[in-house]
């Protein structure tokens, strides 16, 4: 695949986002010229998935301090991107970053710094990325010598729409197509937001073999012996290996237990949160009601269009993420190499 992956981009003093709202009907590019379309972009999921939402608001960061530098500016800015969207750590690891490089500096130097630290926080994710796929692909070569397909399931989109590199979770599997393994990767669909779709896109384009399945099928599908390995992305991973990730991932984590499947989180060290003890420090995004009750998809003439699933009035509760115990893990992938869930201590966060 291209190494050009074009989540989110600077051109001038204006943003260039993928529209990831649009996918994977349209391909359409969005221009954020401010802090507000930067902060709605985030919490819309027009940028989504951890490390992406930590680039934006890096990036908003800049747009917010184009004009003003000011101290009160640079908090305010912090205080409204922060808000966002509460699971993803890497939004506040990447705030903190753009503190500690702007702070010190006088208004007059802030807005170039901030431009030039969020380019840095941008290519280090890629970089990651790349390192998150090579470690990924060493583990799986071996799962890979048995006959027929090396079978991957993974949830959510942990791919390039939502990094600013190849992804996380599907970044070994890049790798793995990449160096001739024969992969096939069950993409589930997840609900209620459907990022499965957008693996499903994604996976599409760059011509690896994959299967769209209801999330309620990956239990039966690893009792039925047809999964050698889950892969899944993370938003906050604690102290402890407890792992946030896009809910639905507990369920895959539980039957991979009970089938004896290893089961894998791809993240890098930002997506760690050291201040955070276990899951239950962790905070759960609650979204609005109407992603359940309502659908987005094609209709007959192109247009995409919302259809009603359920009433208005049906009651709903809508936790976008689950916490996956530390102990159902078999290692987290990050770019420093494998790490066991209870060895995370040893790692820096940079
Ligand atoms: O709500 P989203 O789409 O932002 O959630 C995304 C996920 O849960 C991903 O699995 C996670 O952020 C890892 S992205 C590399």
């Amino acid at each position: 695949m291209s190494d050009i992956c074009p989540t989110l981009r600077r051109d001038g003093d204006q943003v260039v986002i993928l529209d990831q709202t649009r996918l994977p009907y349209e391909e359409h590019y969005l221009r954020l010229d401010s802090l507000a379309c930067a902060a709605t972009a985030i919490r819309d999921m027009q940028v989504r998935g951890a490390p992406l939402i930590g680039a934006a608001a890096a990036f908003g960061m800049a747009l917010a301090l184009r004009h003003d530098a000011s101290d009160t500016q640079l908090r305010h800015a912090d205080q409204v991107l922060r808000q966002t969207r509460p699971t993803a750590v890497n939004l506040h690891w990447a705030l903190d970053r753009m503190h500690a490089a702007l702070g010190p500096l006088p208004a007059a130097a802030r807005s170039a710094a901030a431009w030039a630290e969020a380019e840095a926080i941008r290519s280090a994710d890629a970089a990651n990325n790349a390192a998150i796929g090579q470690h990924g692909l060493a583990l799986l070569r071996p799962l890979a010598s048995k006959p027929g397909p090396l079978q991957l399931m993974t949830h959510c989109n942990a791919g390039w729409l939502a990094t600013c590199g190849h992804g996380t979770a599907l970044a070994p599997i890049y790798a793995a197509h990449a160096a001739g393994l024969d992969v096939h990767v069950w993409v589930s669909e997840t609900r209620p937001r459907n990022q499965g779709l957008l693996t499903a896109w994604e996976l599409a384009r760059a011509g690896v073999p994959h299967t769209l399945i209801a999330d309620n099928a990956a239990g039966w599908l690893m009792a039925a012996g047809r999964v050698d390995c889950v892969i899944v992305g993370a938003d906050r991973i604690a102290a402890n290996g407890d792992t946030a990730n896009k809910v639905g991932t507990y369920l895959k984590a539980l039957a991979a237990r009970a089938h004896d499947v290893p089961f894998y989180v791809a993240a890098p060290h930002s997506t760690i949160d050291p201040a955070c003890p276990d899951g239950a420090g962790i905070p759960i995004e609650e979204r609005d009601a109407d992603e359940l009750r309502l659908l987005p998809g094609l209709a007959d003439d192109g247009r995409i269009v919302r259809t009603r699933l359920a009433p208005a009035s049906s009651p709903v509760c809508n936790p976008a993420f689950d916490v996956t115990p530390a102990g159902w893990v078999t290692g987290i992938i990050c770019e420093s190499g494998v790490v066991q869930p209870d060895a995370l201590a040893s790692l820096t966060r940079h």
